[in-house]
């Protein structure tokens, strides 16, 4: 599906139901308490806890119901969970189908923050995780595999090292050995089909693409499969996972636009990409539409197209600290983490990622995401930041 045809869909997903007038947009649904009108009512409300009722606030309300409507169409799976951030969607997943005595894979280009929960909370609870090279291949990964792996983790393409991974072939392995597979699919919004491709679980940081406007946090869970969805919902109600209805309606707002952000977005991060590879600075693009970018192949045959943030690696002439003294220059472009919103941003990422399966090679490195600005204007503002670049290096 095109990026027009997604934006055609997204005028009428997770808008109200039904035949009395009603405003265009859903209200913000605020509450706690519900009432009933007798016992019987009562017990049978909270009889469908798997079905998006109202039964008590904090297991969701009309709100969030609407934006797990859209976010379940648009990953083309069966039932959507929002909770309080993408970071939460990480860990709420692992720690559904994760137990005491498990053991868990994980790309070594997973993000920070799940990596560190892997390495505390879930190593405190007596889950072992391996890292595992995000390139790597079918026999290799037969074995790393153990009797207690329960759970076989992907985030295609990899933080920062944009790595675009064999996810069919991950299924296929983790499905074998009786594991399941869960996706951090933020990057492949509408891009990458999960469930097409054999993963049990697609996770989202709504906060980014979605929402679109740096203003909001939310994290979505999907599945496919009812008995997955038992699970899932249940860990998420035992644990109070909760995503605010103010949150879910500034994400059902921004996603109104989601797909002309993304058309106009995705096509000056592959001008600006392509722009930057030419230049005698940079070493490699890491962009996963690049034929020199690690798991190209992966995201031809996979992927419908690319979504708008990349890595840019310099040579090793050019120090960290160059890097950094570039991305403070950067007039268009602001200095920030997060990215998926409508305005461009630059993050130096030498230093701040762990490796221990696949290290990072190369010089320095930056992060771009590409934002509504004009091409022009944000590679007039990189070529003045590579003067800065080229100074600090002199
Ligand atoms: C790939 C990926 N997953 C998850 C997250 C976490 O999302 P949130 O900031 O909503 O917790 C991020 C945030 O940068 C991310 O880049």
């Amino acid at each position: 599906m095109s990026w027009s045809e997604l934006t055609g869909k997204l005028v009428q997903l997770g808008r109200p139901h039904g035949t009395e007038p009603a405003f265009v947009n859903p209200p913000v649904s605020r509450g706690s308490t519900v009432l009933y009108e007798s016992m019987d009512a009562m017990r049978a409300r909270s009889a469908q806890r798997y079905e998006h009722q109202l039964i008590y606030g904090a297991m969701g309300g009309p709100t969030q119901a609407l934006l797990e409507e859209a976010i379940a169409a648009i990953e083309g799976g069966l039932h959507t969970q929002v909770v309080s951030s993408g970071l939460a969607a990480c860990t709420t997943a692992l720690l559904s189908f994760l137990g005491a005595g498990g053991h868990c894979l994980m790309p070594d280009s997973v993000y920070g923050p799940t990596r560190r929960f892997c390495d505390t909370m879930l190593r405190r609870l007596g889950v072992d995780t391996t890292y595992y090279d995000p390139l790597i291949q079918e026999p290799a990964l037969q074995a790393l595999m153990r009797p207690a792996t329960q759970v076989v983790f992907a985030e295609s393409p990899g933080s920062h090292s944009f790595e675009v991974q064999d996810v069919p072939m991950l299924a296929r392995v983790a499905h074998a050995h009786g594991a399941k597979l869960l996706l951090d699919n933020t990057w492949g919004i509408h891009v990458f089909q999960p469930f097409a491709h054999g993963v049990d679980l697609s996770i989202q940081a709504l906060t980014k693409y979605p929402v679109g406007h740096a203003d909001a946090i939310v994290g979505a869970i999907t599945v496919a499969d009812e008995t997955d969805w038992v699970v899932l919902r249940d860990s998420v109600v035992q644990m109070g996972q909760f995503a605010s209805p103010d949150d879910c309606w500034l994400t059902l707002r921004g996603l109104r636009t989601m797909g002309i952000r993304l058309e106009r977005q995705s096509r000056s991060a592959l001008e600006v990409a392509l722009w930057l590879q030419d230049r005698p600075e940079v070493q490699q693009v890491l962009h996963p539409a690049l034929p020199e970018s690690p798991g190209h192949e992966f995201w031809k045959r996979d992927f419908s197209g690319a979504t708008s943030l990349f890595g840019v690696v310099f040579h090793e002439s050019y120090t960290a600290g160059a890097v950094e003294d570039m991305a403070a220059a950067l007039a268009v472009f602001g200095l920030g983490a997060s990215w998926g919103g409508y305005e461009s941003l630059a993050l130096p990422t030498t230093g701040i990622i762990s490796r221990d399966a696949r290290p990072m090679t190369g010089g320095p490195a930056l992060r771009l995401h590409i934002g509504l600005e004009t091409v022009e204007a944000l590679i007039a503002d990189l070529d003045g930041g590579l003067s800065v670049l080229r100074a600090a290096s002199a």
